[in-house]
């Protein structure tokens, strides 16, 4: 195999004793490559992010929930927070308990919340119906409350879950009318939580959001938690040399704030951060294959199957994901030139890499998209009744395993009354 521009996975071991060809041939196309060892160093770094002693990471499994992930997590110690049911049922599946787990509640239904209080799972909720909603069916029981202190943070609009255009948390004004309401139920209130949006890559706004939310939380007393939300970025333009997001800095001016905060506080309570991107981004690699190349007007397009189906977050967000490209004969690439990678669904919209510089790509190509563990196969869909891919583990041991398999055509007709 002839890789034409892939120093980063080449420099990483990425593929271990495989490669992209190899695996393409054996699992389809497009395929989800995850790598064990660099998911693994992930969960350390957060782990080890500050000093205080009383502190969880709970990976935020919506950002990839394959299972055998999660197991690799749960051995590194981590916790988990849930959005559904569902991820309740995965988690659990995965060997979580349910004092690992904190369900981060948004409009849902008494039958959802009945679910996560049967399995023993503490709910956060974020809306005052829902706090009166979870003190009806469950009162003297325990809940979490999801704040939104005004500051909000993200790498696009849509991600952005504090301040004053989103859907999410109690907003500050409302705490008197809070605690009435855990007043006339007997809630206890275990925790509070926040999450101002999805990707920092300077601790500013990451640690304003927390001393803001730490602001409200010394307004109540005895709690056993603060969850300070995830968030943390990682470099999408790693070809571009783009700087990480500095842990150490932040996890020194976390410490500092914590510390300060406990000792006025009068109890050393658990702090709780909820990573999602962070854990699983940079562990994972799309693979796909190049089926047509042409010229339309001004535009060079190289027409592989990386639909919006099975990646979507560039045209969802128009974000930026690295391509490296993979190459069974030794033919070089005689030239670099401007192309728009695109997918096969019938979208125009369906764009995974526009207008990028890239050495000359030719039919059967392989193409690998960066940074692509997190909020990957968790949101792809059988658009235009296409299969989504397997996913494969590159162990530790440089060994490659299935764990997941490719959908089949008769799984398209799995709910279909026929
Ligand atoms: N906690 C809560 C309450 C969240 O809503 C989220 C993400 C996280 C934690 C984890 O955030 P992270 O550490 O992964 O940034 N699909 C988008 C990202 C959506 C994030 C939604 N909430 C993307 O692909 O960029």
């Amino acid at each position: 195999m002839n890789p034409i521009r892939n120093t980063i996975t080449q420099k990483l071991h990425f593929f271990g004793n495989t490669n992209p060809l190899e695996l393409i041939q054996k699992y389809g196309s497009p395929l989800y490559v995850y790598n064990e060892s660099i998911l693994r160093e992930r969960c350390r770094e957060l782990k080890n992010l500050i000093s205080y002693p009383h502190f969880s990471v709970n990976y935020s499994v919506k950002a990839n929930g394959n299972i055998s992930l999660l197991q690799i997590i749960r051995e590194e110690g981590l916790n988990v927070d849930a959005m559904s049911p569902g991820e309740i049922f995965i988690e659990k599946k995965a060997g979580f308990l349910p004092e690992q787990i904190l369900y981060i509640s948004n409009n849902v239904s008494a039958e959802e919340m009945l679910y996560a209080i049967h399995e023993g799972v503490t709910i956060s909720v974020d809306s005052l119906s829902q706090l009166e909603l979870l003190g009806r069916i469950h009162p003297g029981g325990k809940v979490c409350i999801r704040l939104n202190s005004g500051i909000g943070a993200g790498h696009h609009e849509k991600v952005i879950t504090g301040g004053e255009h989103t859907k999410f948390g109690i907003n500050t004004e409302y705490l008197p009318e809070t605690k009435k309401i855990l007043e006339k139920y007997n809630l206890k209130l275990v925790g509070i939580n926040q999450h101002i949006g999805s990707l920092f890559m300077e601790p500013e706004a990451y640690l304003e959001g927390v001393r803001s939310v730490l602001t409200v939380a010394e307004q109540f007393e005895n709690l056993d938690f603060v969850d300070l939300g995830g968030g943390f970025g990682i470099p999408y333009n790693k070809y571009e040399n783009e700087s990480r997001l500095d842990l150490k800095k932040l996890g020194e001016e976390l410490d500092k704030i914590l510390y300060e905060w406990t000792r006025s506080y009068g109890k050393e309570i658990l702090f709780k951060i909820e990573p999602g991107r962070y854990i699983v981004a940079e562990c994972g690699v799309l693979l796909g294959t190049v089926h047509s190349i042409k010229q339309n007007a001004h535009t060079k397009y190289i027409g592989t199957d990386l639909g919006f189906n099975v990646l979507i977050r560039p045209t969802l967000y128009d974000a930026h994901h690295d391509i490296e490209i993979y190459r069974k004969s030794d033919v070089p690439s005689l030239c670099e030139e401007k192309v728009t990678i695109v997918g096969n669904i019938c979208e125009s919209g369906d764009i995974i890499a526009k207008d990028r510089q890239l050495p000359q790509i030719y039919e059967n190509d392989i193409l690998g998209v960066l940074d692509a563990g997190a909020y990957g196969y968790c949101m792809s869909s059988n658009y235009n009744n296409r299969l989504r891919p397997a996913e494969v583990l590159i162990q530790s041991n440089g060994n490659v395993s299935l764990i997941r398999r490719r959908d089949t055509l008769e799984d398209l007709l799995r709910n279909f009354e026929i």
